[in-house]
């Protein structure tokens, strides 16, 4: 059935006993020394768990957005990217706009396991579109370099929407709102593709996070995070070992990791980094997600296959282990786990805990400011 497994292969690392969990004073207790240590500035707080070599950078509140000299923020420019965010008429069929994808009710992801996504790769799961104004490359792949040329790819990709540069600049420049915009935000350009791609670009860097419960705390609001979340903090720098590299504002070391789920030489395989690099070593090696918002936009990885206790059931495992198939047993490329990943031997104590941290990264769910409240130039 091709999924026969090679009888010597480890199925998964070696399990480790959890942890015995704690009395209620006991948590209480550990919760109140915990607080007077996180109430301090981050630049005092114990040293993390992190493995020797490695490059990582505190958790953080998030930098304001750096507009690109080459396309600058304006209001015109700002609203213009909004509204083409929105709206259908620029697809092919008429019925499909970003936010089809990007639906601010889901985090600015989709709720859906995958989608035939840009560039048509593989079917993977929609991220959200909050806070990319801070990755250094789009994707699950990074194979896009800015939100410029990712905008453009999505708006022309045949399996999306579909759409003839011809027909987007036909629509703005028939849509009286749209042109006055336009004009407004690009004085003295004809009507470009181009520049109707740096609008939803313009558009995309003003949805930022920030407004979170753990960024209050970061703020120093000590009362902000509950005795549970206070654990699950202390929790995820040091015993779970997810600073490693999930760090720095965004929750994310901007780098590319094989947890284990690139279902090499089956129907799903997913290669990652590899379709972009041919670089054997990147085999099944994704980039790291932003953790910001996170319960909001499940279901989660690149595969879309989980919910966040899943997601945390596996850490603690230490994360699956790719069997060999035979006709892969002398395979050189064959993708390796990061050796970052370690079984942790948490308890149920400790893995709520984790969730209830990871739950203080929500956004609240008032309506986007207005655009322009964000300009940050
Ligand atoms: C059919 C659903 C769909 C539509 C429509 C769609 N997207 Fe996406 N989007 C995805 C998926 C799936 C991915 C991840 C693809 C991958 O990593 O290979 C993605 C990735 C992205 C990313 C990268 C996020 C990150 O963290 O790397 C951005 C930005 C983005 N889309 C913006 C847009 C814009 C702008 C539009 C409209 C012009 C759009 N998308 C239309 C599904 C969609
Ligand atoms: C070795 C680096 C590494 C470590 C350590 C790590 N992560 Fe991750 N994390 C990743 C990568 C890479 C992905 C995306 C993997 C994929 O989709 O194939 C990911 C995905 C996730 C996701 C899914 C996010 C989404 O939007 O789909 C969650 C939640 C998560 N990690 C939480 C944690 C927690 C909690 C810990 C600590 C217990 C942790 N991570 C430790 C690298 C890491």
């Amino acid at each position: 059935m091709g999924e026969t497994v090679v009888a010597d292969e480890p199925a998964a690392p070696a399990k480790i006993r959890p942890r015995a969990e704690r009395t209620p004073a006991e948590r209480t207790a550990l919760a109140r020394r915990l607080r007077g240590v996180y109430a301090r500035p981050p630049a005092t707080w114990p040293a993390p768990w992190i493995d020797p070599g490695v490059e990582w950078r505190e958790l953080a509140l998030l930098p304001t957005v750096a507009h690109p000299p080459e396309n600058p923020f304006g209001p015109a420019k700002a609203a213009l990217g909004r509204a083409l965010f929105f709206d259908p008429r620029l697809s092919a069929s008429g019925r499909m706009a970003c936010v089809t994808c990007h639906d601010p009710d889901h985090g600015w992801a989709d709720g859906k396991a995958v989608s035939l996504p840009h560039g048509t790769i593989a079917a993977r799961n929609t991220p959200t579109i909050r806070n990319a104004a801070f990755h250094a490359v789009l994707f699950w792949d990074g194979r896009a370099a800015s939100l410029e040329a990712q905008a453009a790819e999505a708006l022309t990709d045949p399996h999306e929407m579909a759409a003839t540069p011809d027909h987007v600049i036909d629509t703005i420049a028939t849509t009286p709102g749209y042109r006055a915009w336009y004009t407004e935000a690009f004085p003295d350009r004809p009507f470009e593709f181009a520049a109707a791609v740096q609008a939803i670009a313009c558009f995309e860097r003003t949805i930022v996070g920030g407004r979170s419960r753990f960024d209050a705390f970061l703020g120093g609001d000590a009362a902000a995070l509950s005795d549970a979340e206070i654990l699950g903090l202390d929790l995820f720098r040091r015993e779970a070992r997810c600073l490693t590299c999930h760090h720095g504002p965004t929750f994310s070391d901007g780098g590319f990791h094989d947890l284990g789920l690139s279902f090499h030489g089956r129907s799903n395989e997913d290669l990652g980094r590899f379709r972009i690099t041919h670089d054997p070593a990147d085999k099944g090696r994704f980039r790291t997600p932003s953790l910001r918002d996170v319960t909001n936009t499940a279901p989660l990885m690149h595969t879309g296959m989980f919910q966040l206790r899943g997601v945390l059931n596996m850490y603690d495992a230490g994360m699956a282990t790719l069997k060999r198939q035979p006709f892969e047993r002398d395979d050189p490329t064959f993708p390796v786990k990061s050796p970052l990943l370690k079984p942790l031997g948490l308890n149920r104590q400790d893995l709520a805990d984790l969730e209830a941290f990871l739950g203080t990264l929500a956004e609240p769910s008032s309506p986007a400011p207005a655009v322009g409240a964000l300009d940050s130039e």
